[in-house]
């Protein structure tokens, strides 16, 4: 039986003419105070039935409790609190955990239905950035929890690959570029020119006719634009993907703006339909004030589609192609009022699926305390930023583990690893400033930490030599013990409000709980003496190890056995 059932069960035979099972369940708290036991049941709602004070009332169940269930039953004030038997509960749940292995906290809630998730999505020639990395590692972890309470995520690389930047970028390239520069560093280059076209533009305004010129024939299907449009977004892709590797991050699709130049007709066409599309000083608009927002904007005056139309195409295209039951965009807190209209539009268009589109937003990283803009040429490289980690985990690597066999691969697993554990710690709304030593110690509330814990729990199994077997009984009844259980007991749930939140910040913040839980056990408790209760403490171990591999394994993080 669940635990919180035991509870509820043992007070139900108390109250059965009062209360039934289920709203004692129900009612069932923690207590606030951890010495206070583990679960706390309110009185309150007895009073009047009763016509007793809540005290007096908790004070009698207390007395007349009879299950014998339970190490302790007493009242604290109105509270009848539950103190369950350590030993039954820690044996229960480190079977659950054995028999199960990483699948513990695995559910079907999703019906293998599908969520697509719209993630990274950098723009073409330029160079990805600090919010692209969010939106790619907080995208990732989401596939992955979701996946684990039974949906099927489809993750899609909606690439900005498309807008009137394509012309600056022609014309800019054709005068002053060279096809060795780019091949040599494509976006460096991409940028220079871009940022060069710019500047000059600045005092020859007729380089923006040109530009114009050049995204028309691009739009016409031009082959010569065509070509070099094709040719920047794909060495502009082949450099992301060293990223992506890195990260060993995949996607689904990298269908981006471009794929749905041919499927906006059709979203106009609806939008005609209906009669929603409005002339605003030669711009074509949805009203959207209904909904207390600014207008939508569908075409410019000049007939040019925009963001909005291609973001209502591949919200149309992804229902009819992937069915899903829910849509998630992991997208800037910026974009937040594009979303909502988005949404709001597609509402108007009596697309009742709207309601299972969520924009999740994420906060900005800082440098420094102050805002990064590319603009200003003020941007961290991402793969600077890896491969800086990467050797800062090396070195702490050689200064603790010289004799470790394969350096270079934990180095990289470590280095990428706290990189990506630093961003996905915090409440993702939250905004962090960077800062490269932080993220690499292998103490405090960092990804080397817990991988450190991982791999120090593999080592003593290692040397115990210990495999955990699914027909004993593992008890375990002291205080340190019973942290790190409650920690592991709890993990279906932690997966579910992460998931429910769409929030890998719950998983991570379970796998620091459970390593500082797991080190305060190993110092006070000497777990490799032979003696009765040794195969529970390493049972406690393995199930510790199994978790923490399964909550970095959500967030896109290795763990490795040894570092
Ligand atoms: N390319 C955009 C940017 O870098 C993000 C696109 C997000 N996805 C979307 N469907 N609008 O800001």
């Amino acid at each position: 039986m669940e635990e919180k059932t035991l509870v509820a069960s043992a007070i139900y035979t108390l109250l059965k003419d009062q209360l039934d099972l289920a709203t004692i369940e129900n009612l069932l708290e923690r207590p606030k105070v951890k010495t206070h036991g583990d679960w706390a049941f309110p009185t309150f709602v007895l009073a009047k039935s009763l016509r007793q004070a809540p005290q007096k009332i908790a004070a009698d169940l207390a007395e007349k409790m009879v299950s014998t269930d339970f190490e302790q039953v007493v009242a604290v004030g109105p509270y009848l609190n539950f103190f369950l038997d350590k030993g039954q509960v820690s044996s229960h749940v480190l079977q659950k955990i054995i028999t199960a292995g990483t699948h513990f906290g695995d559910a079907t809630i999703g019906n293998g239905e599908t969520i697509t998730i719209d993630m990274s999505s950098p723009n073409i020639a330029k160079p990805i950035s600090m919010g692209h990395l969010r939106s790619t590692v907080i995208g990732n972890a989401l596939a992955n929890i979701t996946q684990k309470i039974g949906y099927t995520p489809y993750k899609i690389n909606h690439l900005g690959d498309w807008g009137t930047q394509f012309g600056k970028l022609i014309v800019a390239y054709k005068k002053w570029g060279t096809a060795d520069a780019v091949k040599a560093a494509p976006i460096k280059e991409l940028l220079r020119l871009y940022v060069d076209f710019h500047e000059k533009a600045e005092n020859q305004p007729e380089l923006n006719d040109e530009a114009r010129a050049w995204f028309k024939k691009l739009e016409e299907n031009d082959s010569e634009a065509l070509e070099l449009w094709q040719w920047f977004r794909s060495e502009s892709l082949k450099e992301f993907q060293k990223i992506y590797d890195m990260l060993e991050v995949s996607f689904d699709s990298y269908n981006g703006e471009a794929f749905y130049n041919d499927k906006m007709d059709k979203v106009v066409t609806l939008l005609e339909e209906k009669h929603l599309l409005k002339l605003d000083q030669g711009a074509e608009i949805v009203d959207l004030s209904a909904y207390d927002l600014n207008p939508a904007l569908i075409k410019k005056s000049d007939g040019a589609t925009l963001y909005m139309t291609r973001d209502l195409a591949a919200a149309l295209y992804r229902k009819e192609n992937y069915n899903f039951a829910k849509s998630l965009y992991v997208v800037g807190n910026e974009q937040s009022i594009h979303f909502k209209q988005m949404k709001a539009v597609l509402k108007e268009l009596g697309f009742d699926w709207a309601d299972d589109i969520y924009h999740i937003p994420f906060g900005l990283i800082t440098k420094d305390g102050k805002k990064l803009s590319t603009r200003k040429g003020k941007i961290i490289l991402l793969e600077e930023v890896l491969n800086d980690a990467i050797a800062s985990a090396k070195e702490q690597i050689q200064a603790k583990n010289p004799n470790l066999p394969n350096q270079d691969e934990v180095a990289h697993q470590v280095g990428v690893g706290a990189v990506v554990f630093h961003d996905l710690k915090n409440d993702r709304l939250n905004n962090f400033d960077f800062n490269l030593e932080e993220v690499v110690r292998f103490e405090g509330e960092t990804g080397p930490y817990v991988q450190y814990t991982h791999a120090r729990s593999a080592s003593i199994l290692r040397k115990a030599n210990f495999t955990p077997a699914a027909d004993i009984t593992y008890a375990l009844t002291d205080e340190n013990a019973w942290e790190v259980i409650k920690l592991l007991q709890s993990y279906p749930e932690t997966v579910l409000r992460a998931s429910n939140n769409f929030e890998p910040s719950v998983i991570a913040k379970h796998a620091i709980q459970l390593a500082q839980a797991f080190n305060k056990y190993y110092a006070n408790v000497k777990i490799l003496v032979a003696d009765e209760e040794q195969p529970a403490r390493l049972a406690l171990v393995y199930a510790v190890k199994t978790l923490l591999k399964e909550d970095l394994r959500l967030l896109g993080i290795h763990a490795p056995e040894e570092m």
